[in-house]
């Protein structure tokens, strides 16, 4: 029977169609513009941003098997597109008022460094004068309070029209999760409330204004960072890698995400250079890509400890190399968002 073949129908089965590269489905990723039904047959629009060769025919080709195999259905069309101009995408989504620049420090995998690396640009960009703002995007583990040495019994202030204040560490101000829930607290949140908790994070905090706002992403690329590179106007990503080659495998992944979300990926930062770990995967990856590399920054015990005090580098030891390094890099990404500036 046709009416057996809805709307719904279609849709339940797309979910299952993933796309190759990040191995989630191309519903989650918005890649269905739309679905009409006339009489058995089914016009499906794709809109399909930044895939490897091959990917898109792959996906077009697995949507054409997956419906076709659906009882009632006739004939399948697929009209497939690339995304408009830029602004098109990014007028969808909710501007956060007074801020000029949002910017995710993201990773591939998880424990490259991408806390410390968000702390520290965000510490170097302070002392070069702009207003920051951190964001930690990390539900499940957040970090970022102990990194600046913020206890979990500071709770931030509301203020008269229902916003959340940031706490104002170092000089810069910061909103995390681990602010807004008691630490031994287990967060069991799935899906739309993860969504709904990390936009309502954004919105809801009275930044004012400031120059940037980092948000540093829980590692990979599941539905928080897809939630959030989605519904926040981002200018761009950072991505965090360490040198080994093993790290490009992740350092794709992450790419693809944002190409495919429209996100302008600003550069790639390596962390943890020397030592066991090597050098140079960074920079292979970024000419790999042809995104900029950002700088690299040394595996150094005074990282790690400032870090774990409370006390990042940056700011414990301005003149310290490992804190130029930062400085280097968060110049480099200035530079990156804004090239035809002197
Ligand atoms: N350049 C560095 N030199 C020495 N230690 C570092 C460096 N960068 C990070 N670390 C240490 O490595 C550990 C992991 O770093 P961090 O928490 O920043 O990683 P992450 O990518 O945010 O991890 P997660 O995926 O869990 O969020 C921390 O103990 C941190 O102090
Ligand atoms: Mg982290």
């Amino acid at each position: 029977m046709a009416e057996s073949m809805s709307r719904d129908t279609i849709i339940e089965a797309l979910k299952g169609v993933q796309d190759p590269e990040l191995s989630r489905s191309i519903v989650a990723l918005g890649m269905v513009k739309g679905v009409q039904i006339d009489s058995g047959e089914v016009t499906i629009d794709l809109e399909i941003a930044g895939a490897a060769p091959g990917a898109r025919e792959k996906i077009a080709g697995e949507v054409q098997s997956v419906i076709s195999s659906i009882d009632g259905v006739r004939d399948v069309q697929i009209r497939l597109s690339k995304p408009a101009a830029k602004s098109a995408s990014f007028s969808a989504k909710q501007p956060l008022p007074g801020i000029q620049h949002v910017i995710a420090v993201a990773s591939g995998k998880g424990g490259v460094g991408k806390s410390t690396v968000a702390v520290n640009l965000a510490l170097s960009l302070a002392r070069a004068g702009c207003r920051v703002g951190l964001m930690d995007g990390d539900i499940y583990g957040p970090n970022i309070p102990m990194m600046l040495g913020v206890s979990h019994e500071s709770k931030p202030r509301v203020s008269e029209n229902d916003k959340m204040l940031p706490i104002e560490a170092q000089g810069i101000k910061m909103i995390s999760m681990g602010l807004l829930v008691a630490p031994d607290q287990p967060m069991v949140w799935r899906g739309p409330m993860l969504h709904g908790a990390v936009t309502q994070l954004l919105q809801k905090v009275e930044w004012g204004e400031l120059d940037f706002l980092l948000v540093d992403l829980p590692p990979g690329t599941g539905d928080v960072q897809l939630s959030l590179v989605q519904t926040v106007p981002l200018s761009g990503a950072v991505v965090v890698t360490t040198p080994q080659e093993v790290a490009l495998a992740d350092v794709r992944k992450g790419i693809a995400m944002f190409r495919k979300t429209e996100v302008p990926i600003l550069g790639i930062i390596e962390n943890m250079t020397g030592s066991i770990f090597g050098s140079g995967g960074g920079e292979k990856a970024a000419a790999e890509f042809r995104i900029p590399f950002l700088g690299s920054i040394p595996l150094d015990q005074n990282i790690r400890e400032g870090g774990d005090s409370g006390n990042p580098i940056v700011a414990a030891a301005p003149e310290s190399p490992a804190a130029a390094c930062f400085a280097r890099a968060a110049q480099a990404l200035t530079q990156a968002l804004n090239p035809t500036a002197v």
